[in-house]
């Protein structure tokens, strides 16, 4: 049967790859971002697969956000097999001096509504004996991140929720991923304020394409921890090797400018 996946965060990197990718393989989406032209857009050009795709344009960081989304696919009779908790986003600079409602709709988004959106899509997955879930996370998720200190705190979260959530569910068919990509080409580094960062200078990032192909294989395959790239996964090894101390002082000489 014909399977249906949300993805949040589909009009920009990582997530409209991600887009792309189920399209072809005749899974219909339900595509959520804020910006309605660039799903508009999407949408026209996943129609050549012939599938059906869903458009929802809200803003996630607001309280009720994960609600709607599910009242909207309850009313429109969706029923969700894959649930791909994507969008997010940072910021960079001295916690003291940051915007508070910035890290505020950055706690809600990348935290809040990511499990909400799993505690309301969940059951139905249970009941079925089907479901994916893929919760972005990132390289971030393993260390305390200096000069992005709420960001990497949210992804620690993730990854910490989706290993814990996916152990409760063993045997019910329903799998959860984390996919914790290194730095990727996308929007993210400028909505981060982030292009100064050392992190970034002097590599030539993977594409948001080549992580969604990744994602998508461990997603479908339900690896638990997916980290993308072979350098990526050696200093995670090397993390758990490494004092605290030093992981921390480590971050903020490779967060500091250049
Ligand atoms: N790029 C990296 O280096 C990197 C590394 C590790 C993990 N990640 C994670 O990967 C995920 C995708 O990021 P990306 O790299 O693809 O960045 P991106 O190109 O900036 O995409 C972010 C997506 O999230 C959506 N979004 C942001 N704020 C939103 C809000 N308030 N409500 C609804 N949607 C919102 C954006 O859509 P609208 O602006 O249209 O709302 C966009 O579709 C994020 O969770 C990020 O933390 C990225």
């Amino acid at each position: 049967m014909t399977k249906t996946a949300i993805i949040t965060g589909a009009s920009s990197g990582i997530g409209m790859e991600l887009a792309k990718i189920l399209a072809a393989d005749k899974i219909n989406l339900i595509l959520v971002a804020r910006s309605e032209n660039k799903l508009i857009e999407l949408k026209k050009e996943l129609d050549q697969y012939k599938i059906s795709t869903s458009i929802l344009a809200l803003d996630l960081s607001k309280p009720d956000a994960a609600q709607m989304v599910f009242d909207y696919c309850a009313k429109e009779n969706l029923k969700v097999d894959i649930l791909i908790n994507n969008a997010g986003f940072g910021d960079y600079g001295m916690f003291i001096s940051s915007d508070w409602k910035k890290q505020e709709e950055m706690i809600r988004l990348n935290i809040q509504t990511l499990t909400h959106l799993t505690h309301l899509f969940l059951p139905y997955m249970v009941k079925n004996k089907y479901g994916r879930i893929l919760n972005l996370a990132s390289l971030a998720s393993f260390l305390p991140g200096p000069l992005m200190s709420v960001y990497y705190a949210t992804k620690a979260y993730v990854l910490s929720f989706s290993e814990a959530l996916s152990t409760e569910l063993e045997g019910s068919g329903v799998t959860v991923t984390a996919l914790c990509p290194g730095p990727t080409e996308s929007g993210f580094q400028n909505a981060a304020a982030m292009n100064e960062s050392k992190i970034l200078q002097g590599r030539k990032l993977p594409t948001s394409k080549d992580v969604a192909i990744y994602g998508y294989k461990a997603l479908m395959d339900g690896k638990v921890v997916a980290i993308h790239g072979f350098l990526n996964s050696l200093m995670v090894s090397a993390i758990r090797f490494t004092p605290r101390s030093i992981a921390r002082k480590f971050v903020r000489t490779l967060q500091d400018k250049s």
